[in-house]
């Protein structure tokens, strides 16, 4: 039997992209899931992406249903259901509302793909992560949240436009909760195997890393209603495919850190090893002691969150 991807959120915007993507790479069949009164969107965009197989030269089913039995059997469960930001809301502004349908969906997954790997993708990510984990039950390496894959991939286009470039030899790592307080680590940059900090003056890095941690404000501002959905949906793709191909791939993703960093019982983004177990390692960089500093400081504000939505696990 091949892999079954289930998404939940399937009809949104990300959702439904993440399934147009992970259609392309042909690794199993498809199932997005969403609200009853969403549930023809989700049958029309699954045929819709379906039909698309004959011209792109894939071969798989996408359903849609509202039926939570239809996620039974998955190997991953993708969630992107939930409140996506308008202009002026933070990624934090959205953490009442979400986390009601986060637990919900966490719920369902518990019930009836009890064996899956969870890929969370609503914001605020890191708290939604945690939380989605509390409600599973799930250990905690079949959790886990996508977020650095997206920030490490702004920070590549920046810089790579900043050094015209090709974007596939910047390779960097971004620690740290999805949102404002996000890491960028510039020492860890490299273009090329040459170290950034040799390639580009310190002023102009300090914009770009600024550039980056506002880089879903800029797209929210620009499209004027909802967030963005292409660049989190491929990054998304990614890492499915690399838990489903056993890729063992080294990606910046939200991981449970218990110990690690100096961090106890918090999700956050830190570099994983991402395979068939889900997160199968979580690596230690050194730090300075002011980018330690940063971590720990977006450390404590996602850990405010999480408190204040402690009562829904409790
Ligand atoms: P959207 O509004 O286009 O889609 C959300 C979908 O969730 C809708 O189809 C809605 O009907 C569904 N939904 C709502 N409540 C549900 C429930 N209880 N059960 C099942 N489905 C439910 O929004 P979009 O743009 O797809 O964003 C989705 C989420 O992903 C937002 O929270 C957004 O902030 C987040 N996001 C996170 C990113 C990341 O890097 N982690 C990047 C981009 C978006
Ligand atoms: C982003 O970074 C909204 O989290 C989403 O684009």
């Amino acid at each position: 039997m091949g892999s079954k991807i289930s998404i939940i959120g399937g009809a949104g915007n990300v959702g439904a992209t993440t399934a147009l993507l992970l259609a392309q790479k042909e690794l199993g069949d498809i199932v997005l899931v969403d609200l009853p009164t969403a549930e023809g969107v989700a049958q029309g965009k699954a045929l819709d992406i379906t039909q698309m197989g004959p011209v792109e030269g894939f071969d798989i089913q996408v359903t849609g249903t509202a039926d939570y039995r239809g996620i039974a059997d998955s190997t991953v469960v993708v969630v992107t259901a939930g409140l996506p930001r308008q202009p002026g809301m933070t990624r934090e502004d959205l953490r009442r509302k979400n986390a009601e349908i986060v637990k919900t969906v966490a719920e369902n997954i518990k019930r009836y793909a009890p064996q899956a790997i969870v890929v969370m993708v609503t914001n605020p990510l890191d708290v939604m992560t945690y939380l989605a984990w509390k409600v599973t039950g799930f250990p905690s390496p079949r959790v886990v949240g996508q977020a650095g894959v997206l920030d490490t991939a702004r920070f590549r286009t920046f810089l790579a436009q900043e050094l015209n470039c090709a974007v596939e030899d910047v390779q960097t790592i971004v620690l740290g909760g999805h949102g404002d307080s996000m890491v960028p680590l510039p020492r860890y940059t490299t273009v090329g195997g040459i170290p950034l900090l040799e390639l580009l003056p310190p002023e102009r890095i300090a914009t770009l890393v600024e550039r980056t941690r506002r880089g879903g404000t800029e797209i929210v501002n620009l499209l004027g209603t909802g967030g963005a959905y292409y660049a989190p949906a491929a990054a998304t793709a990614q890492m499915v495919e690399a838990i489903l191909q056993d890729q063992r791939r080294i990606l910046p993703c939200s991981a449970y850190l218990e110990g690690q960093y100096g961090l106890h019982n918090v999700y956050l983004g830190v570099p994983v090893k991402l395979g068939r177990g889900g997160v199968e390692q979580i690596y230690e960089l050194s730090l300075t002691e002011e980018e330690l500093a940063a971590l720990h400081n977006s450390a404590r504000i996602y850990r405010q969150h999480i408190d204040a939505i402690s009562h829904l696990w409790q």
